[in-house]
């Protein structure tokens, strides 16, 4: 099954504001639609938000003709997140294509979403590889917010390498940290850790650093929004502390992600628009009050990781690091 896909002339995603309760696809028909799925995490992940960036278009493309209404749209689609530079990347390819006409804007997009599925499956082998080199036959990992099929289309980054390592019986064991303020960990990497029969253990974000000094991880691997081109790691909140919790240890610390994620135009983490959330979803969860009346708040929904501090990338085509460039693949490194 694909977290989103063009079906019958709409983009149809699995509705991931409703899951683990229920599994439930929500057909979007108009731009309009798809804007606030994106908005409200009803599809979200890097890879995914490429996915939907260049289906927007395809939408606008037949929702508009040529014009002002058309161009507004296309540049509502792209602002809508402003974090992973895969949306803003998947609408500008799509939108390259509008003179076209809408079937090329829509061959663009499927082009998209099949070069994701195939970088996924890249990602999960040469990551599985490394991570068995490093920590050896049984390895025990901790990883954050949803990086698996759920932020894809299918397979996923980093949580597309644990699964790889469970189905070569070669893990030793996973924690999903929960992923304040929405859970992504806790709802959606749960979720498809079951659904794929691989055990794993939930903890809250703060426990990562501290399980990770008590000695019960080997290696932290998550994903990333966007790779910038000194190698920061922009990724879900918490990513840092993991980083330094890791650091401290001296464990590796791995990033999983497409090379569509990596920005070679964007110099440091420094320059990267932080997506700031509404304050609410600190102060409560679904309707329910965790915080006293007239509590303010502050959301930063990424953080910035440092290059220093992460061990190595892995891309759909190379490993980057440690001292190997984001922009050019090091030869000593780089991979077929
Ligand atoms: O706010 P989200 O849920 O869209 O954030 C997602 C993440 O931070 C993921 O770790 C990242 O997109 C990598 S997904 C393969």
């Amino acid at each position: 099954m694909r977290t989103i896909d063009w079906v019958g002339g709409a983009v149809e995603i699995i509705d991931q504001t409703i899951l683990p309760e229920r599994l439930e696809v929500r057909r979007l028909t108009t731009v309009a639609e798809l804007v606030e799925a994106v908005r409200t995490l009803a599809v979200r992940g890097a890879p995914a938000l490429g996915v939907a960036g260049a289906m927007g278009v395809a939408l606008a493309a037949r929702e508009h003709s040529p014009g002002p209404g058309r161009d507004a749209a296309v540049r509502e689609i792209g602002a809508a997140r402003p974090t992973a530079v895969n949306l803003a990347a998947g609408v500008r390819r799509a939108a390259a294509r509008l003179t076209d006409g809408p079937d090329a804007v829509l061959a663009e997009a499927l082009a998209v979403r099949d070069e994701e599925i195939a970088s996924s499956a890249a990602m999960a082998a040469r990551g599985a590889d490394l991570v068995s080199e490093w920590c050896g036959p049984a390895p025990r990992l901790l990883t954050h917010c949803n990086t698996g099929a759920l932020a894809a289309v299918t397979g996923g980054t980093a949580l597309a390498v644990v699964t790889e390592l469970h189905r070569r019986g070669a893990l030793g064991g996973v924690v999903a940290s929960e992923t304040r303020p929405l859970l992504q960990g806790a709802r959606l990497t749960a979720w498809e850790l079951a659904r794929a029969g691989v055990p794993y253990r939930v903890a809250v974000d703060a426990a990562g650093p501290y399980l990770v000094a008590r000695g019960e991880v080997d290696a932290v691997v998550v994903g990333a929004d966007r790779i910038c081109a000194n190698g920061d790691v922009v990724n879900k909140i918490g990513t840092y502390a993991h980083a330094l919790g890791a650091a401290r240890a001296g464990i590796p610390f791995l990033v999983v992600a497409p090379e569509s994620t990596v920005d070679s135009t964007t110099a440091s983490g420094a320059d990267v628009p932080i997506e700031d959330r509404d304050p609410a979803e600190v102060l409560g969860y679904r309707g329910a009050v965790t915080a006293p009346d007239g509590a303010a708040a502050v959301n930063p929904a990424f953080d910035v990781t440092p290059a220093d501090l992460v061990t190595a990338i892995v891309t759909d085509r190379r490993v980057i690091g440690p001292g190997t460039p984001v922009i050019g693949p090091g030869p000593a490194h780089e991979t077929p």
